[in-house]
């Protein structure tokens, strides 16, 4: 097995969950139906609502005055929401909404920082039945467009400082119409066609709302992610989705009603929307939600200033906080009872750190976007082997399989697949695109894009991706999106992208440029690159590192092989070259 690590770690002493202490025994009882009837409620009708089943159910019941949402703000300072709170504050959003027009099934996106409003608009969104995009603030103008071009979403909610990047792609976006603007604080709501004030609105809106009554394969939310080919897709929920996120956040993340939990995640991404939204709220949690920025200081003082007692978090931030100088055993942070970690590889060292600095090992889990909720994980109930990602939720069925489709035995490498039928939160369409959306399955079977080995008690090994996506921090990066954005500078003639193995990153955004004749190959250069992807595409999908090279490596259709870019930075065997037209 792919690890450096013998010993396995046992359970959780105090892994008292329900019917999944014995994962041998849940894999026997368990069924979606049974836990649809344990977690979620349904209208009368049988229809049901994301936010009826996040917020409105736990306002108009026990815990109608328990802490919702803590907001601790970049200044120290900090907010807190109960549920009642945020039922008023939902209905409201969706009043606004449907003032403006705004219908089942329209598009509606949410392109803010990290603040309650990000939140209370999402929720809103989907309580009045329209589809809900979340958008990750660094995006710049290309990845924006993309998406508000793809959707044709009819309404953005924004902010003052991230307005000037929609103001300046509006007019190539027909279908949208209405720019709400939350402002906090000390702001001016611009000028600009379509403006509303979020807060003159919200005062003006009714605080009754009846939630839209959704059947299970209506849509929720939808999100765009990169693939290895073409622009980003939006990967479409649905409103049952949140079944797995509630079973996944109670027996996966083990959260009861008496936690402080804080996922990590910023909800432009999928688990900043399912974990940290979905699931904890699902269950009538308490979630902390942080604007500020990443440090060890920053982080070790949200843990102990709110109790935080159960954390979900990333490899990449864990491996940060290891190399960092601040020593956790300096905070008070005995409330931590439980750790997860999830979006990349998580390498044993970060479990043993854990386990040294926290008395608590970081449980790996392993799911996508498209997935919905976590799928391989390791749950409370099991022993750890660092270095796999787990065993397999009970109510999926996973396997092995070769490029025909075949299962594979115990310890031979494949593709990494899941029954279909058996996903519950499994995406439902990708929008406007249906062959996209088919071309995940063989069969009965959805294929991953990851490769990885099951061993012979059951455990999953993760070894790469099948195709050149990009994983950097956690955050998947289509290299194509990256080529594209390069090759609209005007020195390029072309560009290359690949993902080069990091120690603290997981990878890094490699590209080997073809500059035009006449411009000069040096590190000015390089960095007017850097910056000139950071302010067209997003922050984080800027290639850390860039060679200039004569010409790339090409089949003879003209496509770039990225793999023999990759053999060639890591020193590997180019593999078969015979199709290449020049390399
Ligand atoms: O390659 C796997 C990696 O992240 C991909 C999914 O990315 P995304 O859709 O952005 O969702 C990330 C958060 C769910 C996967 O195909 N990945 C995710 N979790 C793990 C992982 N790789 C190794 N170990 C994991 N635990």
């Amino acid at each position: 097995m792919p690890t450096t690590s013998t010993s396995t770690i046992q359970r959780q002493a105090n892994a008292s969950v329900a019917n999944l202490t014995d994962y041998d025994a849940a894999l026997l009882n368990f069924s979606w139906h049974a836990a649809a009837d344990e977690l979620l409620d349904t209208f009368a009708d049988g229809s049901l609502n994301i936010t009826y089943n996040c917020i409105d159910r736990h306002a108009e019941g026990d815990r109608a005055d328990k802490t919702a949402l803590i907001f601790e703000q970049s200044n120290g300072e900090h907010e807190q929401y109960t549920f009642r709170d945020l039922k008023k504050l939902t209905n409201q959003f969706s009043n606004v909404l449907a003032d403006l027009s705004v219908k089942k099934g329209d598009r509606v996106f949410v392109f803010l920082p990290t603040i309650p409003e990000r939140y209370i608009a999402f929720l809103g969104i989907l309580k009045l039945g329209a589809v809900a995009g979340t958008m990750f603030a660094a995006f710049q103008e290309d990845a924006l467009l993309d998406r508000l071009g793809d959707s044709e979403a009819s309404v953005i909610v924004t902010s003052p400082e991230l307005y000037p990047r929609i103001k300046n792609i509006q007019d190539k976006l027909p279908a949208l119409n209405q720019i709400i603007i939350v402002g906090r604080g000390q702001y001016v709501i611009p000028a600009g066609k379509g403006i509303i004030s979020y807060n003159d609105a919200m005062d003006a809106a009714s605080e009754s709302f009846e939630p839209a009554h959704m059947q299970n394969d209506e849509y929720s939310y939808m999100l765009y992610t990169s693939g290895t080919t073409g622009k980003p897709k939006g990967i479409v929920h649905a409103h049952y989705d949140i079944l797995q996120a509630m079973v996944t956040t109670k027996y996966v993340l083990d959260l009861r009603d008496s936690d402080i939990y804080w996922c990590t995640a910023d909800i432009g991404w999928v688990t900043g929307v399912v974990y940290g939204t979905l699931g904890v709220w699902g269950l009538g949690g308490t979630n902390v939600i942080y604007e500020g920025r990443f440090s060890p200081e920053n982080w070790y003082d949200v843990l102990e200033k709110h109790h935080v007692s159960v954390w979900y978090s990333a490899p990449t931030a864990i491996r940060m906080l290891m190399a960092s100088a601040t020593n956790p055993k300096s905070y008070d942070l005995h409330n931590l009872r439980h750790l997860a970690s999830v979006g990349e590889p998580l390498n044993p060292e970060a479990i043993w750190w854990g386990l040294d600095v926290f008395g608590l090992a970081f449980h790996d889990t392993w799911w996508q976007t498209e997935l919905g909720a976590i799928a391989v994980t390791n749950l409370p109930a099991l022993d750890i082997k660092p270095g796999s990602m787990g065993k397999p939720l009970p109510g999926i069925e996973v396997a092995i399989l070769d490029d025909a489709g075949n299962v594979l035995p115990d310890g031979e490498q494949g593709n990494l697949a899941l029954r279909a039928s058996t996903v519950s939160s499994l995406m439902k369409t990708v929008w406007g695109n249906p062959v996209k959306f088919d071309s995940y399955f063989k069969g009965e079977w959805y294929i991953s894009g990851d490769s990885a080995v099951r061993d012979s008690d059951g455990y999953y090994w993760f070894i790469g991706r099948t195709d050149d996506l990009i994983n950097t921090s956690g955050e998947r990066v289509g290299p194509f999106e990256v080529e594209s954005a390069l090759v609209e500078h005007p020195a390029v003639v072309e560009a290359g992208v690949i993902g080069k193995p990091d120690k603290l990153r997981g990878e890094i955004i490699k590209a080997f440029v073809v500059l035009q004749d006449g411009i000069e190959p040096d590190e000015d250069m390089k960095h007017t690159l850097q910056q000139h992807v950071k302010h067209h595409l997003a922050g984080h999908a800027y290639p850390r590192e860039i060679d200039f090279i004569d010409h790339l490596p090409k089949t003879r259709s003209g496509k770039i092989m990225r793999r023999v870019l990759k053999a060639q930075e890591l020193g590997l065997p180019t593999g078969d070259t015979s199709t290449l037209e020049s390399y």
